[in-house]
């Protein structure tokens, strides 16, 4: 079971930093134009975007169901509960883009990039602080 929940854990960490990494670029060219997405750009960030949320979540529901398997709970000490800091500032930014996002599309108006890159940029420090205090804790 450990193995399986490690697996899902793993993979949902290559799947996220996949999207995290392709829409970061793809922002960065769209504010380097000056321009509004073409809407083919758009529709495909919101997808990424989506596959992005459905990571996380695949993070938190393995690495919770981990800790239940491998470490009779969530009480693991200091390093771990850094580690759930990255967790959660990643999945707070995570969201709160996707609300961004979705905002922008109901009002028709362009998504505001500015402010989703910072805080794509902050999902980035979320993940790899839960990687590094992941790593510290458990290898
Ligand atoms: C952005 C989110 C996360 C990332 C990037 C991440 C990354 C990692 C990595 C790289 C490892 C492997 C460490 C190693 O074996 O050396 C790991 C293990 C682990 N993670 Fe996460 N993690 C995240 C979220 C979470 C959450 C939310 C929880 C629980 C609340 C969690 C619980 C665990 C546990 C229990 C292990 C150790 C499993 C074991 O080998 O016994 N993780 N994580």
């Amino acid at each position: 079971m450990l193995e399986l929940l490690k697996i899902i854990h793993l993979a949902a960490l290559m799947a996220g930093a996949a999207t995290g990494i392709g829409n970061g670029l793809l922002m960065s060219r769209i504010m380097a134009s000056n321009g509004p997405p073409p809407d083919m750009v758009r529709g495909f960030m919101k997808t990424m975007g989506k596959s992005g949320l459905i990571a996380m979540v695949a993070l938190w529901l393995s690495g919770i169901g981990m800790a239940f398997v491998a470490h009779d709970g969530l009480m693991l000490g200091s390093m771990f509960y850094l580690k759930v800091a990255g967790a959660s500032l990643a999945l707070i930014c995570v969201v709160m883009n996707g609300r961004l996002a979705g905002a922008a599309e109901a009002a028709g108006v362009p998504p505001p990039l500015e402010k989703m890159k910072h805080l794509a940029n902050l999902t980035w420090i979320g993940v790899i602080t839960a990687v590094v205090f992941g790593v510290v804790r458990f290898s």
